[in-house]
């Protein structure tokens, strides 16, 4: 039997869980056995009885716990890894942050652990079920327009009353990839009409079979491009060409959801201080890559800031504020990946094994130390 363990998160603000008694169920099926540490899911509406239910055993937070896990399923697995350490030869899964964090690296090599990081995941269909990134980007979409629809001093949807007709809200979306696409779904549901913009060619259509007025990327010969999938970074040249030709959008937007990123770099700098003069008063810039360094001048993780009267809220961890949802479907996603590298024999016996010949093992691979034989994980 595999021995997974489901530690409380711990870093501030973290409302999520790596698992729920659904996948529980699942897994046991596949002959993981789990240990959920007491109020796990408790922030995310899964109690303690309804694992012991589907037949977890629960613990307390403890070293030893650790050292007996041959599975470590975590949300935030970067500041978990900071507290515990899982034994040699044992397989962590979460988010790692993997981006130039050598530190954890070595901390994992040298206590010979494996760890796969799920920002790493290949984005090829294979691997979907598995993709926390996408799971997670669609909800911060969504909430993004919830967020920026109640701060906003306007109805969204166009109304026509004994008082007058009012004009639907004016969306601007920056960036087109999963959160951008889906905070485009959500705010044309709730009637108001989006502009969108994205470097990616592939976007336009995109955008616009959701509805969506697409703005193409300025004419010039420095264009980002793409690989994998992904923009590649901009030049400070076209950014600056771009942050022009989106100051007459700006002017005329009652909500902004700013979503655009570059893998493992800063985000796009798209609004700077002067162009929110150019906005309306009573405004709404909701900023998704604020924790990436923004892509509005003066947004603040976590927080609601006014500048020439347009509220800038920094959308930093919006799918804890979706607890339930977001911890089911990130639970499905790592529970998908672990099947993948579970192997079951007719007796249901149970082994992992990392096929480093497999693209997505390969891909999201953070650290691989395997000795000989540790407790049934690679
Ligand atoms: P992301 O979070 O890295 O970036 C968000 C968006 O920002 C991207 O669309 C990017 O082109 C855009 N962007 C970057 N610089 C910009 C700029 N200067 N101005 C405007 N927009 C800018 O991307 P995300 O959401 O993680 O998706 C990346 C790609 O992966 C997309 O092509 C998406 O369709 C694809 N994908 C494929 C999947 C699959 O096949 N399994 C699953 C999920 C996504």
């Amino acid at each position: 039997m595999i021995r997974v363990l489901v530690p409380r998160e711990c870093r501030p603000g973290e409302t999520r869980v790596a698992a729920t008694p659904e996948t529980v169920r699942r897994l046991a099926a596949r002959g993981c056995t789990f240990v959920v540490e007491r109020g796990a899911g408790q922030a995310s509406g899964y109690d303690d009885a309804a694992y012991e239910e589907a037949g977890a055993a629960l613990t307390d937070p403890s070293a030893e716990q650790w050292s007996q896990a041959d599975v470590v399923l975590t949300v935030q697995g970067s500041d978990l890894a900071q507290k515990h350490s899982p034994k040699a030869g044992a397989l962590l899964l979460g988010l790692l942050e993997p981006h130039g964090n050598d530190a954890l690296k070595q901390r994992f090599q040298s206590a010979q652990v494996s760890a796969l990081a799920l920002e790493l995941l290949p984005r090829i269909s294979r691997a979907q079920s598995m993709d926390v990134l996408s799971s997670q980007a669609n909800i911060a979409g969504y909430k993004a327009v919830l967020l920026a629809s109640a701060a906003l001093d306007r109805y969204v949807p166009m109304l026509m009353t004994a008082a007058g007709t009012i004009q639907p809200a004016r969306a601007l979306i920056l960036g087109a990839g999963v959160a951008g696409l889906q905070a485009l779904a959500t705010a044309r549901r709730l009637g108001s009409v989006a502009y969108v913009s994205d470097v990616r060619p592939a976007a336009k259509e995109q955008v616009e079979s959701l509805g969506g007025r697409f703005i193409d990327p300025p004419e010039l010969d420095q264009k980002p491009g793409e690989a994998g999938g992904y923009a590649k970074q901009a030049t400070e040249a076209f950014l600056a060409e771009q942050r022009r030709q989106l100051t007459e959008q700006l002017a005329l937007a009652d909500m902004v959801i700013c979503t655009a990123q570059v893998p493992g770099k800063k985000a796009p700098r798209l609004i700077d201080d002067a162009m929110l003069q150019h906005m309306r008063p009573g405004s709404v810039v909701v900023d998704l890559a604020v924790a990436q360094g923004g892509n509005c001048e003066g947004t603040v993780p976590g927080q609601t800031v006014i500048r020439h009267g347009v509220q800038l809220i920094g959308g930093d961890g919006l799918p804890c504020s979706v607890a339930n949802h977001a911890s089911a479907l990130y639970a499905r996603n790592i529970a998908a990946l672990l099947e993948l590298l579970l192997n079951t024999t007719a007796e249901g016996a149970s082994s992992v094994n990392l096929d480093l010949d497999d693209e997505i093992v390969s891909g999201c691979l953070f650290s691989h130390n395997a000795p000989e034989s540790a407790g049934g994980a690679a």
